[in-house]
């Protein structure tokens, strides 16, 4: 019998269902092709349904997420909503109730693909981010006091448990050994400063490395890390970081790899339910227009179906993106002057596979 998974499929807000449905297009493709089979589970979650009816996310949705193998999400965010309600109450909120760990972001150059970086081709970016999800400053430990007067006072708590730092740094020694590129793991953190918090990352670092041998641990300071990430990012093979940091970084390397229009990425609990999706927001001005690019949405899928041990599966979805951008067809990753609409940009890569 062939195997057969349980996919959520969230779309959510603005570009969100366009691109997700070219993702969704193209992981069936490669499933077909693979022989295994997916169900599909819709949910609404997003702006419009918290505008129709006040619900971001029931409890009881988390619950029926437990039972899934995936989750694969457009995009959260709308126009009419406060930031941060949505973002809070759907997305962090699943990563901490799931326990999504790991924020996995591959940065890759796909051939064909403009870098703002002066001569750098895809062989100089090709490297993996792994950002701790579920801890630092996100947790929201902190308070005000004497809020809304002149004597104000806001503290905002970075968590770090050693447990948490341990298995994500744990995670990341895996990964550099599995991947076998360059065998070289990158701890950011900033033990110039903070001489608590990354102190604990750089002494966990180092007593987990002690089981890598194959690996060479380094060391950036998250400032530096900006720098040499626009001037030698062939520098990096993975780097593991903490939530903030991560979060801050990725969006830089996003950058360098050619846009939202490309980056991916997974929240992964390696031992329950991981998320997938497309980086770039909502995009509210493109909605509806089926002019977005829905790469990034494709190569989140390809992360999905790794996660989920389809190895070749997700292989073939990678090869069918490269050859989809060999072939000239796409002419940018931006929104609209693709050249191609995004029912066509799936199509073609789906047809590829
Ligand atoms: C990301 C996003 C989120 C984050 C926001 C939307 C809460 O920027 O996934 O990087 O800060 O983690
Ligand atoms: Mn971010």
């Amino acid at each position: 019998m062939s195997k057969f998974y349980k996919i959520a499929q969230l779309p959510g807000d603005g570009t969100g269902p366009e691109v997700l449905r070219e993702g969704v297009k193209v992981v069936e493709a490669a499933a077909k092709k693979n022989n295994f089979k997916i169900e599909w589970t819709p949910y609404d979650l997003g702006g419009e349904r918290y505008i129709k009816t006040g619900e971001i996310l029931p409890d009881s949705v988390v619950e029926e997420f437990k039972k899934l193998d995936a989750m694969f999400l457009g995009a959260i965010g709308h126009p009419d909503v406060k930031p941060g309600i949505l973002e809070k109450g759907i997305l962090l909120r699943l990563r901490f109730e799931l326990d999504q760990y790991i924020n996995l972001r591959p940065v890759k150059l796909y051939p064909n693909v403009e870098t703002p970086l002066k001569d750098k081709a895809p062989a100089d970016i090709d490297m993996i981010i792994v950002r701790e999800n579920t801890e630092g400053l996100y947790v929201g430990a902190g308070g005000f006091l004497r809020k809304d007067t002149p004597q104000e006072v806001a503290v905002q708590e970075s968590i770090n448990t050693r447990f948490g730092v341990e298995r994500c740094v744990r995670y990341a020694f895996e990964l550099t050994k599995k991947r076998n590129k360059n065998n070289k793991l990158t701890l950011c953190g900033k033990t110039n400063v903070l001489t608590y918090a990354s102190d604990l990352w750089q002494r966990t670092f180092n007593a987990v490395g002690k089981d890598y041998p194959q690996v060479k641990g380094d060391y950036v300071n998250v400032d530096a890390a900006c720098m040499w990430l626009v001037k030698n990012p062939e520098w990096f093979d993975i780097i593991v970081t903490d939530n903030l940091f991560g979060d801050i970084i990725t969006d830089l390397a996003a950058m360098i790899q050619g846009g939202m229009g490309v980056a991916a990425g997974g929240n992964i609990n390696p031992e329950g339910v991981s998320m997938f999706e497309p980086m770039g927001g909502s995009a509210p001005k493109y909605t509806g227009k089926n002019i977005i690019n829905p790469i990034a949405a494709i190569n989140a899928g390809a992360m999905m179906l790794e996660t989920l041990g389809e190895t070749k599966a997700a292989k073939d979805i990678d090869n069918a993106v490269v050859k989809a951008l060999e072939s000239g067809k796409i002419k940018s990753m931006s929104a609209g002057k693709m050249g191609l609409s995004t029912t066509e940009t799936g199509d073609l890569i789906a047809s590829l596979i």
